[in-house]
């Protein structure tokens, strides 16, 4: 994969891909992560001498839509990095956003409007990546978390400029590359979230090279209703039964542990103020739904945790957005946390978890990257990595 060590950018206009898709609130920033982990790419340019141009999708926005702006991104990336960033209104293909960019100064930054307002921009769009590559001489890619999209921002302009992989990426396919080639045992995966369909090909990857994964979230409600537990009105795919017990299957014929959990803490409603029970996640009443883990599950996740060497956790454990059912999500943080192993967390609601908790620090790497961490783990590749130039074993 070609990196920044193979630009010389002075004097050069870059236009670098992040992936600023933040949270807001109120039209402010909530969490400023994914600004913060592009900084060092953004720093290295600037003071080789750059322009750099900053371009990011935000959210999933139907056509140009005010309220999926880039503009709050502005005034926090100029804090973080103590430098002017100009925000530059108007699709980033226009001819008025071309103008400005020649116009302005090398060593500047300019923050471009989201790529998503444009209609060629999921589709790849071929003259839509010519408009982009005609703003600069170079292109960093360093949008870890989108590298699995082959967008035009992403693998399209790629292929029209000389272009480069910026420190994230570096960074992240580091980290996660030694998660697949040289995992210390005993291995553990904790994984989450509501459908087992988003994480299939991530189990079929890992199985083989873990001693165990184990479920928590909504979609381990479709593994047990697969062996015949009552989930009562629980969240589980009902068309993913077979896919279930077929993954039940694998994990048995290799040999490894997927752990599902034994009791669930469970309402009648998502809401906050609901009266919860703790039930056997076998046998959750009709009228309730498991929201959360429940207190001994997280005990034997726990447990099971305790001795491995490596882990990688993606999705929480529960309703987490909804408190108290964030507790299970929040108590698998701090296991892993206090672990001596190499520990990765990717994912929204996991590293928010981390977050809330303070314990960034204490985890060996927190991915930006959500659906792009788990396909990595897939393929060993993303769209994103083959087209800077792919990966040697040496890289990873
Ligand atoms: C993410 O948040 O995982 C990335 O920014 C990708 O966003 P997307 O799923 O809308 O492409």
């Amino acid at each position: 994969m070609r990196t920044l060590d193979q630009l010389n950018a002075a004097a050069k206009t870059v236009l670098v891909r992040v992936d600023f898709n933040v949270p807001l609130t109120a039209g402010k920033v909530a969490d400023d992560t994914r600004i913060r982990a592009s900084l060092p790419t953004i720093k290295e340019l600037l003071s080789n001498g750059a322009k750099v141009v900053l371009m990011s999708h935000l959210g999933r926005p139907k056509g140009v839509d005010p309220s999926f702006s880039l503009a709050p991104v502005a005034p926090v990336l100029s804090g973080l990095l103590g430098e002017d960033v100009t925000f530059v209104e108007g699709l980033p293909s226009s001819d008025s956003t071309l103008a400005r960019v020649k116009a302005a100064h090398y060593g500047g930054v300019l923050l471009l409007e989201n790529v998503r307002f444009e209609k060629g921009e999921k589709k790849n769009d071929p003259q839509l990546s010519s408009r982009y590559a005609r703003l600069a001489d170079a292109f960093v890619l360093d949008a870890f978390g989108s590298a699995h999209r082959e967008h035009a921002s992403v693998v399209g302009v790629a292929k029209l400029l000389p272009s480069y992989a910026g420190r994230l990426m570096e960074k992240e396919v580091k980290a996660l590359g030694r998660l697949l080639h040289s995992p210390k045992q005993p291995f553990w995966v904790v994984l989450g979230g509501a459908k087992v369909s988003d994480k299939i090909g991530v189990i079929r990857s890992l199985l083989p090279r873990v001693s165990g994964i184990a479920v928590g979230g909504a979609m381990a409600f479709t593994f047990i209703k697969a062996i015949g537990g009552q989930v009562g009105d629980s969240l589980a795919e009902d068309d993913k039964l077979e896919l279930a017990s077929s993954l039940l299957e694998e994990a048995r014929s290799l040999q490894k542990k997927l752990l599902l959990p034994s009791d669930v803490v469970a309402a009648q409603k998502i809401s906050g103020d609901a009266k919860t029970e703790v039930f056997p996640a076998f046998a959750v009443p009709n009228g309730w739904m498991g929201l959360d883990i429940g207190p001994e599950t997280r005990a034997t996740f726990a447990d099971a945790l305790s001795g491995a060497r490596t882990v990688f956790w993606n999705g929480p454990m529960g309703v987490f957005e909804t408190p108290p059912f964030d507790s299970g999500t929040l108590a698998i943080a701090e296991a892993i946390a206090s672990l001596e192993a190499y520990s990765v967390v990717g994912g929204g609601d996991s590293v928010a978890a981390v977050n809330r908790l303070g314990f960034a620090d204490k985890f060996s790497h927190v991915s930006t990257g959500g659906g792009a961490s788990l396909e990595f783990l897939e393929n060993g590749t993303l769209p994103g990595i083959e087209v800077l130039g792919g990966l040697t074993p040496e890289e990873v």
